[in-house]
Formats: C-alpha cells, sequence, structure tokens
C-alpha cells in the first residue's frame, strides 16, 4: 500500500506528540499542504511550533474538534483527504480529578470528526482517511509478564482510557458501518521534548531542576514501555503512508522499565548534565500517596510495525533521557513560560493532599 496525501488535518498539533509531529512531517513533506486544528487548552502551546509557524505549507486554525460547522467549513475549503488525531485530554490524573473533558473531547469530538470526515468523504473523488492516535491503555494492566497485541481485548480502568477505548470503537465502527478508511495507532508512554510538565518525566526534570521533591507513586514498582517521541512520529507517518485501511499498529520503545528506577535513571542523567556528583538528586525523591487505580504494567507487541512497515527506534531510554534532558536544560524559558497560575493550581490540586507542597 502506497499512500501520498495532499492535504492533511491535524488536530491536536499543539500538544506534546501532535507538535514533534508536524515539526517532522511539514519539513519533510513540503508539497503537502498541513492544517493544524488546536483547541489551545492548557497542554497546547504554539510555542512549540515556532520552527514551523512561516512554512508555506502549513496553517494553523484555533478551535475545537467539537464544532461541526467549523469542520464542514475547514473541510470545504481545503479538501482534506487525511486526518490525523491527536487531539485529546491525555492525562490520567486529571481525568481522576474530573473526567468531564475527557469525554466531551476524546468521545464526543472524535464522532464530530468522524462525522465531518465521512461527510466529506462521501462528496469526494478521493477517500479520506483517519488516522486515529490511541493509547496502550485501553487494553488495561499487566501482570509481570505479557505484552499486548493488537487483538488484545479492550479492559480500560481510568476514565482517560476508558474514553480513549469508547473513541477507538467509534473509529472502527465507521469503518464497519459506513466504509470509512482509518488507520489507527496505539503508543506506549512518550517523552521528549514538549512535553508539558504534568507528565512524570518533564515534571522530575523540573523538579529535580529547582530541588523541588520528586513525588513517586506508591513505591514505584509501576512498570512502563517508553518511547522517544521523534521514534513515534516516524512511525506514525509510516502507518499513515502506508498501512492497509482498517489496519490497528501497535507501537512501542522495547524500554519497559519501573517508575523508581526510571527516575534514579533520571535524576542521575541531571547531575551529570549539571556537573554534581552523580546521585546527589536521589534525595529529593519522595512516595506518595498512589494513584487510584493505577494500572502495574504496560507493555506492546511491535514486531508488527517492524516487520512489515520497516520501522524500528533509534533511541533506547540511555540515549533518548540524555537528549531529553538536554532540551529541557537548554529550554528553561520554555518550561517557565507554562508554568503559570494554572500549572500551580493543578499541582497543588494534585499534589498538595499528598504531602508535597
Ligand atoms: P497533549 O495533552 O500534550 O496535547 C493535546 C492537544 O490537544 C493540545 O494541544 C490541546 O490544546 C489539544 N486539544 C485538546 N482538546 C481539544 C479540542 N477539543 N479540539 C482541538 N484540540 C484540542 O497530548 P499528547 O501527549 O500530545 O497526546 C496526543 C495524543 O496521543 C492523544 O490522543 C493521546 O491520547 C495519545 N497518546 C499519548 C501518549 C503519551 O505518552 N503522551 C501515548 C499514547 C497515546
Ligand atoms: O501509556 C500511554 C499513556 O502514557 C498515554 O496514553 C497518556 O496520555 C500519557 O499521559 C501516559 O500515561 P501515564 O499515566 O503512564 O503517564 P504519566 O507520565 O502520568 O505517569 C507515568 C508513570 O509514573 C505512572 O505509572 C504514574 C507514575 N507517576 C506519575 C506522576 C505524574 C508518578 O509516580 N509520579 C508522578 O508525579
Amino acid at each position: 500500500m502506497s499512500f501520498s496525501p495532499t492535504s492533511v488535518l491535524v488536530t491536536g498539533g499543539a500538544g506534546f506528540i501532535g507538535s514533534n509531529y508536524l515539526l517532522h512531517v511539514v519539513q519533510s513533506y513540503p508539497e503537502t499542504t498541513f492544517v493544524n486544528l488546536d483547541a489551545l487548552t492548557y497542554a497546547g502551546n504554539l510555542a512549540n511550533l515556532k520552527a514551523i509557524e512561516n512554512a508555506p505549507n502549513y496553517t494553523f486554525v484555533h478551535g475545537s474538534v467539537t464544532d461541526a460547522q467549523l469542520l464542514s467549513r475547514l473541510f470545504d475549503t481545503h479538501g482534506f483527504d487525511a486526518v490525523v488525531h491527536f487531539a485529546a485530554e491525555s492525562h490520567v490524573d486529571r481525568s481522576i480529578l474530573d473526567p468531564t473533558a475527557f469525554v466531551s473531547t476524546n468521545v464526543h469530538g472524535t464522532l464530530v470528526l468522524l462525522q465531518a470526515a465521512l461527510a466529506a468523504w462521501k462528496n469526494a473523488d478521493r477517500p479520506c482517511r483517519f488516522h486515529h492516535i490511541s493509547t496502550d491503555e485501553v487494553f488495561g494492566s499487566l501482570g509481570l509478564d505479557g505484552h499486548f497485541t493488537a487483538q488484545t481485548p479492550y479492559a480500560p480502568r481510568s476514565p482517560y482510557a476508558a474514553s480513549k477505548a469508547a473513541a477507538d470503537h467509534l473509529v472502527r465502527a465507521f469503518g464497519t458501518t459506513y466504509g470509512l478508511p482509518w488507520v489507527m495507532t496505539n503508543t506506549s508512554n512518550n517523552y521528549g521534548p514538549f512535553q508539558f510538565p504534568e507528565k512524570l518525566i518533564p515534571l522530575v526534570i523540573r523538579n529535580a531542576v529547582v530541588g523541588d521533591p520528586i513525588p513517586v507513586y506508591g513505591r514505584g514498582e509501576n512498570v512502563r514501555d517508553w518511547l522517544f517521541v521523534e521514534d513515534h512520529v516516524r512511525a506514525l507517518d509510516l502507518v499513515l503512508r502506508r498501512a492497509e485501511d482498517h489496519s490497528t499498529w501497535l507501537i512501542g520503545g522495547d524500554q519497559e522499565i519501573s517508575n523508581l528506577e526510571l527516575v534514579e535513571m533520571l535524576l542521575d542523567a541531571v547531575d551529570q548534565a549539571t556537573g554534581k556528583p552523580i546521585g546527589t538528586r536521589r534525595s529529593l525523591i519522595q512516595f506518595v500517596t498512589d494513584r487510584p487505580g493505577h494500572d502495574f504494567r504496560y507493555a506492546l507487541d511491535s514486531s508488527p510495525v517492524q516487520e512489515e512497515l520497516g520501522w524500528s527506534p533509534n533511541h533506547d531510554l540511555a540515549s533518548g533521557l540524555s537528549r531529553t534532558v538536554a532540551w529541557y536544560l537548554e529550554n528553561a524559558a520554555w518550561m517557565n513560560a507554562i508554568l503559570d497560575g494554572g500549572y500551580r493550581d493543578y499541582y497543588d490540586l494534585q499534589y498538595g493532599s499528598r504531602g508535597m507542597n
């Protein structure tokens, strides 16, 4: 299968993965136009896109995927032949504090976007391929052994995961019922430049730099599989261009580690990058109340995307973390600009009762 889109709608392109994706594709495909539709929630940041903001094949539109009229206008104007749907509420802890926005954006927003893509596809002479960006969390929680595959039954456990699972089901239902061409990717924990510091890795780097306590949930025994975001976006590009319609691809970094080991590795990397004796910052670690319903482990079988589409990650955890730490240290201004009152309010709500102030 070979597909070369000419006009692509990217949703949520001012967020972490969406901006890394746009930075890659806008420069790699100058003949393709990319429209970035983003509501600029607390997680959306146009500073991420400075390098391409004036590119002739890139346009930003401020708006929501829940706005059917706006979507209809955008499809009419730009004749999209592909949609890459990143827009979502993405943080598990926020979904535990209040799931409302998760259902609105992740479920209802995906439905409205699917309806717009379907209407456009029916009126056009070219299919509109819908690339849905999803997560390994839809499959639930693993014990010490085993991997999720594309055939693993869904068993989401947090409000975030449930909202992503609902969206995934809607995408597949639009394929089965109406014939909409879709591809789907379910990915493990991403990290790298431009990640909002509510997520573990940038939060640890930020707290390590200023000497604040590092909150580790429970005993830090939960396991995640970490994928450097630039490796992820290369895989996304391959799937959009090469995968068969109605196919699902699991993309993981094959870099499993417990949270405590990861935090220690990261603190040591910050020590090294700032010229402190390795191990100095480990004393900042503070074990705090566990996340309710905390999934123990995620792990993905990525062999199909490796064997059938020829993808492989370029970074292991050590090289990815070292690049990530270097990026955050060099981009302190980026971090400081987003540590506003809204971030403080969230931090107090999330960590205040866990003894983190
Ligand atoms: P993020 O929170 O950094 O960014 C989300 C973006 O979506 C923001 O720019 C935000 O402004 C935008 N947005 C939110 N609501 C919107 C709406 N109603 N209309 C338009 N835009 C809206 O998220 P991320 O970490 O970049 O994740 C992107 C996607 O990848 C999500 O669908 C997430 O579920 C999925 N995913 C993330 C990871 C990860 O480790 N970060 C892993 C697997 C899957
Ligand atoms: O697995 C893919 C998912 O990865 C994505 O779908 C989500 O959008 C993304 O947020 C991420 O979810 P996690 O919950 O795994 O990521 P987070 O960075 O919030 O937490 C990583 C692990 O670290 C998790 O086991 C919880 C733990 N943690 C997190 C924070 C923020 C801590 O111990 N302390 C913390 O302060």
